[in-house]
């Protein structure tokens, strides 16, 4: 994994654990569901008044009439996918993201990889 950016300001707004566990929850599917041997890279940084926080990984991407519905708990689409998940890791990113009152989106096609990028008005 590539830690490419680490620039987090103090007094931030938030709940650490939360965040803790969003982030953990995103690295653990690009390790898990991205191609094997390839980086992760992950991005913490502010923009304007939002910490963003981004992790990307090579690997096939996730069918895109799969994505509309990767938030909602227990959707997991089987193509390359681990057998023991729940499909919880998302949902549960997506509410901390709501919770902060932010975002959370992904973007995923063969050329590019697959990249979730967390908006926090933080
Ligand atoms: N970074 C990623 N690259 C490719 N596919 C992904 C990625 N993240 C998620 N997916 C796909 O989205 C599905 C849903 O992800 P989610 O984290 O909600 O569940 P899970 O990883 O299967 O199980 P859990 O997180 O509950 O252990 C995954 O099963 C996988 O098919
Ligand atoms: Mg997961």
């Amino acid at each position: 994994m590539i830690l490419d950016t680490l620039s987090i300001p103090t007094g931030l707004n938030c709940d650490p654990g939360r965040l803790g566990q969003l982030l953990v929850n995103l690295v653990d599917n690009a390790i898990t569901h991205g191609a094997k041997g390839e980086p992760v890279v992950v991005h913490i940084h502010t923009v304007g008044q939002s910490l963003v926080l981004s992790v990307h990984n090579r690997g096939v991407a996730i069918p895109e009439a799969v994505q509309p519905g990767l938030f909602h708990p227990f959707k997991r689409h089987e193509v390359g996918s681990r057998k023991d998940g729940l499909g919880l890791g998302l949902y549960i990113a997506n509410e901390i993201c709501a919770g902060h009152r932010g975002t959370l989106e992904v973007t995923s096609n063969d050329a590019h990889g697959t990249e979730f990028v967390a908006t926090l008005p933080c």
